[in-house]
This record gives C-alpha cells, sequence and structure tokens, in this order.
C-alpha cells in the first residue's frame, strides 16, 4: 500500500479536510465499530456519517477505541431531515456530539434541504449558532441545489464551508461544482463509483486495464484530479485499502476526458427539490 500522506482540502474558514475518507452510510451498527477500526487501520482518517445512518455511538466507539487523538480524526455528520427547526437543529448537534461521545464535530452538514416541510434558512442560522459555539471547526450542507445556497447566501452571514452531492461519472454535477467553487465552497462527491455501477463500464474498465488499477481506483482518482472531496464505503479490508491505494498514479487529460464524458446526468438518489422525507 502506499504510504504518500492523503492531500487535505483547505476549507473557506481555514480549515483542513482529508481529501480522502470514509462513508458509512448502510453500515449497520452491529458491523460498524469493527468496519471503522479496519478502515482507520488501513490509514483513512476522516470518516462521513450521518444521524439518519443509526451508527454514530458505533464510530465514536472506533475513534476512541482506535488509540488515535481524536484531532487527528476528522469526523462529518449531518442534522436529520426532520431536525429543520432553530430549537430542533440545535438538539439534534447536542444528539450527535453525544452519541460520537465527542466535545467537538469537525464538520456538520445540513443533510437535505426538504424545502417544502422545512426552512432550511432558519435550520442554517441555527447552524450558525453552533458553529459561533465553538463546537464545531465548520458547518456545510448536503444535497442542496445552487438555488437553495443563493437564498441562504442571500439571508444569512456565513458561506457553507461544503455542499455534500451525488456525484460520479454518470452524474457529473458540472452546475453545482461552478456555482461551489465560484462562492468557495468544496464540493463532496458522495456516492462517487455510484454504488458500483460505474465499475462495469466498458470505458472505465479499459483505462483501468492499461494502468493496471481497478475501476474503483481509476474513478476515485478522477475525482481527486477533478479536486474533489471522497469518501467511498466498503465493508471489506481489501476493497477499503485498494480505495485509499491513489496517490502514486494519475491520470492523463485524455483519461480525464473519457471518464467525464460518460455524464448522463442520471442519478442514483432522490430529487433534493422533491424530497421532503428520508
Ligand atoms: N449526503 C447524502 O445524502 C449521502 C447519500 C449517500 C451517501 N453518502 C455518503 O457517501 C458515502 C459513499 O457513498 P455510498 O456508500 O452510497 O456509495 P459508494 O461509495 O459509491 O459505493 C459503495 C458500494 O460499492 C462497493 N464497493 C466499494 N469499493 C469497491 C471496490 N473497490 N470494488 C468493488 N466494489 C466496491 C461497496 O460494497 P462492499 O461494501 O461490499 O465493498 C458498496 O456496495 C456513504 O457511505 C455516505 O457516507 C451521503
Amino acid at each position: 500500500m502506499t504510504t504518500t500522506p492523503v492531500p487535505a482540502i483547505v476549507l473557506n474558514n481555514g480549515v483542513p479536510i482529508p481529501q480522502l475518507g470514509y462513508g458509512v452510510f448502510k453500515i449497520n451498527p452491529e458491523e460498524t465499530v469493527d468496519t471503522v477500526r479496519r478502515a482507520l487501520q488501513v490509514g483513512y482518517r476522516h470518516i462521513d456519517t450521518a444521524e439518519l445512518y443509526h451508527n454514530e455511538t458505533q464510530v465514536g466507539r472506533a475513534v476512541h477505541e482506535s488509540g488515535l487523538a481524536r484531532e487527528d480524526v476528522f469526523v462529518t455528520s449531518k442534522l436529520d431531515n426532520d431536525s429543520h427547526a432553530h430549537q430542533a437543529a440545535l438538539a439534534a448537534f447536542q444528539r450527535s456530539l453525544d452519541d460520537l461521545g465527542f466535545d467537538y464535530l469537525d464538520l456538520f452538514l445540513i443533510h437535505w434541504p426538504t424545502p417544502a416541510v422545512g426552512d432550511y434558512v432558519e435550520t442554517w442560522r441555527a447552524m450558525e449558532e453552533i458553529y459561533r459555539s465553538g463546537r464545531v471547526k465548520a458547518i456545510g450542507v448536503s444535497n442542496f441545489q445552487p438555488h437553495h445556497i443563493q437564498n441562504l447566501l442571500e439571508h444569512t452571514e456565513i458561506v457553507p464551508a461544503v455542499n455534500q452531492v451525488e456525484l460520479h461519472p454518470y452524474f457529473a454535477q458540472e452546475k453545482v461544482r461552478e456555482f461551489n467553487t465560484e462562492h468557495g465552497i468544496a464540493t463532496e462527491a458522495w456516492s462517487p463509483i455510484a454504488q458500483g455501477r460505474v465499475l462495469h463500464d466498458p470505458a472505465v474498465q479499459t483505462i483501468a486495464e492499461r494502468l493496471s488499477r481497478s475501476p474503483a481506483q481509476v474513478t476515485l482518482r478522477w475525482h481527486l484530479q477533478r479536486g474533489d472531496i471522497v469518501f467511498p464505503k466498503s465493508t471489506t479490508t481489501q476493497r477499503m485499502a485498494e480505495n485509499f491505494d491513489l496517490f502514486d498514479f494519475t491520470l492523463a487529460e485524455p483519461d480525464m476526458a473519457a471518464i467525464s464524458g460518460l455524464n448522463r446526468d442520471e442519478r442514483i438518489g432522490p430529487d433534493p427539490d422533491t424530497l421532503n422525507h428520508l
């Protein structure tokens, strides 16, 4: 395995975040302590969880039991969709901290804008209050379209540090990425290998074979070279290690362009403008 350290992206408030992390969506609580422990052993120092994943307690335990210093592991969690009022958001943040067993979070995100059922602008004001309390190093959003963020920019004070969105070769999100960049917001790509779908793509497979890499490595490398933050999920140690081993090769421009050319604006997940509960 490579010993090259994972590069950091510096967020708009000066906080560094490892560009490659580990996601724990759909890892059931019984397996999470062991799975996150193995991910930390592989070398991951950035974990992406959420209240919705029902495994924050186990993520926290794995970090505590790892022997690593708390400040050496970057942990993100997310505010659930039914916590979109001011007091509810403050309580949700405290719940996440308590479940993780931490006294601060590295990054806290509004999970979805849920525009029809909640006032995400009011929720963002609660996020600002949490940030000013010093108990989170950075705040951001997830699944926000440019018009949702524009609304925040016009009515609130703190520019989100990140926008975490579905993003992979079949859903390249160019407009969202451009908007994020224009406003100094880092883009995080969820489902970076499209939950495995892109790994069977002939174009990805051809590049992988030529470079003696796996399709997952080629796809993750494409994200990194575009400057986005990724946290692939795998419960197998061998795949965790494969997904971490990305720093001793590069994709040449024609290969980058070939993968970008696979975009067909095809979502796996819900549309943020219509999703109201999950
Ligand atoms: N903000 C949001 O709304 C949102 C939504 C979805 C996800 N996320 C975040 O993004 C993270 C990643 O997304 P994701 O879990 O949906 O999908 P993903 O990382 O794109 O794909 C995970 C799937 O691919 C398989 N896989 C992983 N590495 C592989 C490899 N090297 N070769 C072959 N198969 C491989 C995994 O199976 P095995 O486990 O069996 O290896 C799993 O089935 C999540 O864990 C979560 O933290 C956020």
